[in-house]
């Protein structure tokens, strides 16, 4: 009976450490609550007020999803910065929706990312937000992932499968909130991406951009490449959002028509996307939430494809 007790309790041993291990393997553990660059593992948690800025800044380092809405979730009471993050990422979303025919496979939830957040210290408020992630890159044009996909693709490859040294950052999303908009505050977003590589001995930062202007039914059916190349009269980029990267002295690598990808059975197309007939394959424009949006039709293999395409720029850091 002893014997048996003593070999039942190995064997829980040994479970509850594979389950540790597992779980370490999947997702590296954040830092509990805000403390000033605090290190557990391999993310960390920075809080600091920024004077120049007027603002709070917390950045959390290496933590995939899950980690992040576990921090979000512990210091929403003190913060409504915090509250408002876990209602943008923690979405309860009926199924199906729109999300779920991103092309795969999408590995986003299982990717370590970075998450710079700026807090009005007066009121709590969410600013503006940006996530990032690494990956290992050649630093060669040619070698870039397609994009937004391709590249949270390489980030999960490198951290789970090959093991690589990531060398390279890069700016997944920034978000500023309405009612702080056009004042700056991608600026700082972007600033804080540098600061982080800089921080990480990282070589280079990187973004796929989605540039807004590109959803404007005249510019939405346009090569990206030559709409990247559009300039306003001052010789500068016509697309807002290209343009505050330019002047923060990015370069533009490469256009790629491959990112922001969704693929989906007609039947889906219309639930998800619009109502418009679709009587014969080929490309067409099709308008959605007053943004238009090019799109392949296959009608003999039932497939919708939506390829948003994205501007690749680099950052000097
Ligand atoms: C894109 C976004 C991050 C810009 O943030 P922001 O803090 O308002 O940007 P800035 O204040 O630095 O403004 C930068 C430039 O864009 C212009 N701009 C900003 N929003 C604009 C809009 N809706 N329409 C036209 N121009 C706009 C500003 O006037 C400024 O132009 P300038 O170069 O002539 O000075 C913000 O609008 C946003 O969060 N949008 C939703 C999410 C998104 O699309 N993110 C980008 C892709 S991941």
């Amino acid at each position: 009976m002893f014997i048996e007790i003593l070999v039942y309790c190995l064997l829980a041993g040994i479970a509850l450490l594979a389950a540790f291990q597992l779980g370490r393997k999947s997702c590296t553990r954040p830092a509990g609550d805000v403390a000033k660059n605090s290190r557990v593992g391999g993310s960390r948690v920075r809080s600091s007020k920024d004077p120049s800025l007027e603002c709070e800044l917390v950045v959390l380092e290496n933590h995939c999803l899950r980690d992040a809405l576990q921090y979000f979730r512990r210091n929403a009471e003190s913060r409504p910065a915090f509250d408002r993050l876990l209602s943008l990422y923690k979405v309860e979303r009926r199924f199906p929706d729109l999300s779920h025919f991103r092309l795969g496979p999408n590995m986003f939830d299982s990717i370590n990312l970075d998450w710079i957040i700026f807090i009005n210290p007066t009121t709590g408020e969410l600013v503006g937000h940006g996530i990032t992630t690494r990956f290992a890159w050649d630093q060669d044009i040619a070698s870039l992932p397609g994009g937004w996909q391709g590249v949270v693709r390489a980030s999960y490859i490198h951290s789970h499968v090959d093991q690589r040294q990531p060398n390279t950052l890069v700016g997944l999303f920034i978000f500023v909130e309405d009612q702080f908009r056009q004042q700056g505050w991608a600026n700082n977003v972007i600033e804080e991406m540098r600061a982080l590589a800089k921080r990480n001995a990282i070589q280079a930062l990187i973004i796929p951009l989605r540039p807004p202007l590109r959803y404007k039914k005249e510019y939405a059916a346009m090569p990206m490449a030559e709409f990247a190349a559009l300039m306003r009269d001052d010789g500068l980029p016509l697309d807002h959002w290209i343009r505050l990267h330019t002047r923060l002295g990015a370069r533009i690598l490469c256009a790629s028509e491959k990112s922001h990808q969704h693929a989906m059975p007609v039947q889906d197309f219309h639930v998800q996307f619009s109502q418009i007939p679709l009587s014969e394959s080929g490309d067409m424009l099709v308008e959605r939430n007053g943004e238009w949006y090019k799109i392949h039709v296959d009608l003999e293999h039932d497939i919708v494809l939506i390829n948003q395409g994205c501007v690749w720029v680099r950052h000097a850091l």
